[in-house]
């Protein structure tokens, strides 16, 4: 079995930072999105990956090289425009073979493993009636929001429908699917939907249609597709909850380290309170401030005079000054920092590069 994940698309939702930056590289509990999906499908014992790149190429290329780092052989593929998750599957037909893949969102992130998915569909393929593919569904509250599958008696997909008015069950898909070669056929049978993209769903219902069988597997862990602020600052926050106290960095005698606290090689925590969960990358130095829980600062960051909580920090980036920063996403590079009167309480998304100094 091959895997092909989705690292190309706009990152609409995500921006500023999505000017310059890829969305799936974004870190969350200091560890870029997509490599939590990459190291997902080696722990399912899948090694051969394709990647679909877009414009933010060279930085995806940059981040995952030729993937030995996973111990898994990436293979890049090139989409000039986001014409669509078929359109993904469509020109990866060269790397994709006749082999059953995995097709994995890279924004998305996911409590449980895939081996247990990959494992249903391929037992259920030596069976008497074999699926051609599978889905993964989630029970979710405000269906209207996803993509949603109606079954039948036995369990299986009838309809797929995007985003309802009126949501004919709560089982939204989630950005993982299973497919053998018969959905090759599929996404070059299907037109473009009114917004001008080749539809997974629109493929995944031709199959239906066609009288093949498309099995599902219900999620029971969570689910986030970080595509947007809050659910990234969640995705961090579910993440830094399973993080174990790792201390490599230095922490003077003024400061304190209260719960699970990771403070990477090189760091400096100085006359500073870290209160867990917080990962802080190598690098970074924490001077006279408060981390708070559910913080990640990154490599080579620095923090001074502020209190920061429930925020991402990207590499290199400075907090100076601030009293209170929460609910924030800073980019690489970035400088906030006040030089008169103080304002309360921040909540900020930053892009690379920015300066703000608050006046
Ligand atoms: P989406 O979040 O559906 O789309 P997007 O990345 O264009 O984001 P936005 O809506 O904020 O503009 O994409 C899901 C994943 O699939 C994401 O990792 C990007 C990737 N993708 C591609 O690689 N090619 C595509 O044509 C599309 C639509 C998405």
């Amino acid at each position: 079995m091959k895997a092909l994940i989705l690292a190309g698309g706009a990152g609409t939702r995500l921006r500023p930072i999505t000017h310059t930056r890829a969305k799936q590289l974004v870190p969350v509990a200091n560890k870029p999105i997509l490599f939590y999906g990459i190291e997902a499908m080696v722990a399912a014992g899948i090694t051969e990956i394709g990647v679909i790149v877009g414009d933010t190429r060279d930085e995806v290329m940059g981040a995952l090289g030729d993937g030995s780092q996973f111990r898994a052989a990436i293979s890049y593929i090139p989409q000039d425009e986001p014409l669509g998750l078929a359109h993904c599957v469509l020109i990866a037909r060269e790397f994709l073979g006749d082999d059953d893949f995995v097709m994995y969102l890279g924004d998305n992130l996911l409590e449980q493993d895939l081996a247990a998915f990959t494992a249903a569909f391929e037992q259920a393929r030596a069976g008497s009636t074999p699926p051609d593919a599978q889905i993964l569904l989630k029970q979710v509250p405000d269906p209207h929001r996803f993509g949603i599958a109606v079954l039948d008696d036995a369990g299986d997909v009838v309809t797929l429908v995007e985003k309802p008015a009126d949501p004919p069950s709560d089982l939204a898909l989630v950005g993982v699917y299973l497919f053998d070669a018969s959905i090759h056929e599929a996404v070059a049978s299907i037109a473009p939907s009114p917004r001008g993209e080749l539809e997974i769903t629109d493929a995944i219902q031709w199959l239906v249609d066609q009288g093949r069988r498309v099995r599902c597997e219900l999620l029971t862990g969570w689910w986030i597709d970080t595509g947007k602020l809050t659910p990234l600052l969640e995705a961090n926050r579910l993440l830094l909850e399973r993080i174990d106290t790792h201390i490599a960095g230095s922490v003077d005698a003024a400061s304190v380290i209260d719960g699970r606290v990771q403070v990477a090689e090189g760091a400096q925590i100085i006359n500073s309170t870290i209160r867990g969960p917080v990962s802080i990358g190598p690098g970074a130095v924490i001077e006279d401030s408060f981390i708070g829980p559910f913080s990640a600062v990154g490599a080579r960051c620095r923090v001074s005079q502020s209190e920061i909580e429930h925020s991402v920090l990207m590499d290199d980036s400075s907090v100076i000054e601030i009293p209170r920063l929460e609910d924030s996403l800073i980019g690489s590079f970035a400088e906030v920092s006040r030089t008169r009167r103080k304002p309360r309480s921040l909540r900020l998304m930053v892009g690379d590069h920015c300066q703000i100094d608050i006046e």
